[in-house]
């Protein structure tokens, strides 16, 4: 039986999250085995909640990027330069296939990535970029690949999701649910990103320029959050029969692609204003297909660790497509 070998850099809810289904692999169903072979983290002493005894660890990201004891660079640590970028690049360089679960990797330096992995002969997977456990990514790039999409929108921000529908449900005050938000693992470490809407821009970049075959620019991305949203917002829109939720949506029109996050109020009866807490949800549309909408649990250790073990059960196989699908592309305008 085939076995592959992990090195697993950034230990924390998700990184952890992964050694937990890598440790009882046996009630899943992995085509093969699964081997932790190295382990890197910021705090190796940290206390956490499985236990990494019998694993080497290393002290840099990329020493274990390039290791020839792993066949498999699983980058949980985040960021879109810095250890992140350099320890990917050294994996694919050195012919092993990279998981991540890094949206802001992968929306400012995707292409160039594709193209280092394309080179190199290997995978880059990242199904836990976007929409945490919904399979979103290789249902856009692979499932649909017969569909003309036309507009994705969707809830890609399971953070502000949670906010804006605690806040109105529980009456507490944004602090104390951002709080809870981090406490749970939904948030980002710094997570201004998830509440200033660059986590969700950063998701429906990647969406885009898998659904049009568009060159990822996230400059072009227009961008807004919730951070700005009060109690009295919400309690006003509740009062007119609307639900504010932070809206992404990606477009083709005739200038082009057109990729946006906003908060939006929506008519309590609208498909996306049903879609609570911190669920997440993307919306296909396209011909001949119609629209297709795919919903489930957007954040959080267990969901976001069970998107990347779905990666590295894809592995198992050999490459089908490129990162982003199609090699030639439109190009993202604002
Ligand atoms: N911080 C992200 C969110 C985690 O709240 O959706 C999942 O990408």
């Amino acid at each position: 039986m085939k076995t592959l070998k992990l090195g697993i850099a950034g230990l924390g809810h998700v990184g952890c999250g992964l050694i937990d289904l890598v440790q009882r692999q046996d009630s899943l169903r992995l085509p093969g085995r699964v081997e932790v072979a190295g382990v890197t983290a910021r705090n190796r002493s940290r206390n956490r909640p499985v236990s990494t005894d019998g694993y080497e660890w290393f002290d840099d990201a990329a020493k274990l990027a390039a290791d020839d004891g792993i066949n498999v660079f699983v980058e949980l640590i985040g960021g879109s330069d810095g250890p992140a970028k350099v320890a990917v690049e050294t994996a694919l360089k050195s012919g092993k296939a990279v998981i991540t679960a890094n949206k802001a990797l992968i929306a400012m330096h995707g292409q160039e990535l594709a193209e280092l992995a394309r080179e190199n002969g290997v995978d880059l997977l990242f199904e836990a970029a976007v929409a945490g456990g919904v399979p979103v990514v290789r249902v856009l790039r692979d499932s649909l690949a017969g569909v003309d999409v036309r507009r994705v929108t969707g809830i890609l921000n399971g953070t502000c999701n949670f906010l804006t529908t605690e806040m109105l449900t529980t009456r507490r005050p944004y602090e104390v649910v951002l709080a809870e938000a981090q406490r749970l693992g939904y948030a980002e470490s710094d997570p201004t990103l998830d509440v200033s809407g660059m986590d969700a821009a950063h998701k429906a970049a990647i969406l885009a320029a898998i659904a049009f075959s568009a060159d990822l620019d996230f400059s072009k991305v227009s961008v807004r959050g919730v951070d700005e949203v009060e109690l009295l917002d919400l309690d006003l829109a509740d009062r007119l029969g609307l639900r504010i939720k932070l809206i992404t949506e990606g477009k083709i029109t005739n200038d082009g692609v057109v990729c946006r996050v906003e908060p939006m109020a929506l008519p309590v009866g609208h498909p996306l204003a049903r879609v609570n807490g911190s669920l997440n949800t993307v919306r296909v549309e396209g011909e001949p297909l119609g629209a297709v909408t795919l919903t489930g649990p957007g954040a959080g250790p267990g969901p976001t660790a069970s998107a990347v073990m779905g990666d590295v059960a894809k592995l198992f196989n050999p490459i089908a497509r490129p990162a982003f699908g199609r090699a030639d592309h439109h190009d993202v305008r604002a």
